[in-house]
């Protein structure tokens, strides 16, 4: 058995640290952390979401027969649980209005035929690209009845003052279940 050998510390470099620079290094950790936890607390809490990628669709295949692009719309796939699909194109969104009850959960896909287009609703935490050959996905709950703007925030040209980019929206309204007539 050999001797456990001990370093000679002597030609080892100084590794002092100034008592200004430790106490940066630890202003930035616990930057580092309050910034972690205010992710967390925004992901949790406020309910904000990282658009999701949930798939591809080449743009001359979304008017085939089939897809769900095709014939877009609000569907109830359950009890107060939605699924949107939405078509963008320059310079309108399909449906441009959605009629769902409140408390319904709406998951939203959308892609678009032309170009990259945004998608934001009001007052909701929705708020995503929409990216030719790219089906994105959101999903919210709309617990308070009224009418929430969806405009495209993403600039897509214009073809004059009076149609383009800036007159690209629509509407999703949220009914009152009890004052409702008809809810699709
Ligand atoms: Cu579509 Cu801006």
């Amino acid at each position: 058995m050999s001797e456990p050998t001990s370093i000679d510390q002597s030609n080892l470099p100084n590794l002092h640290v100034d008592w200004y620079e430790a106490v940066w290094i630890r202003v930035s950790l616990l930057i580092l952390v309050i910034f972690l936890l205010a992710v967390i607390a925004a992901s949790t809490a406020f309910g904000i979401q990282v658009p999701g990628v949930y798939g591809r669709i080449k743009p001359d295949e979304i008017m085939a027969p089939g897809s769900p692009f095709a014939e877009p719309g609000v569907r109830e796939l359950a009890p107060d649980n939605y699924e949107a699909y939405i078509r963008a194109a320059t310079w309108s969104f399909t449906p441009s209005e959605i009629r769902i009850p409140a408390g319904a959960t709406v998951t939203f896909y959308i892609t678009s035929l032309d170009v990259q287009h945004g998608f934001k609703i009001m007052d909701t935490n929705i708020n995503m690209m929409v990216l030719p050959g790219q089906i994105s996905t959101l999903k919210t709950q709309f617990n308070t009845p009224g009418t929430y703007n969806m405009i495209c925030h993403e600039y897509c040209g214009a073809a004059n003052a009076d149609f383009g980019h800036h007159t690209m929206y629509g509407q999703i309204i949220v009914e009152d279940p009890t004052t409702a007539s008809d809810v699709q």
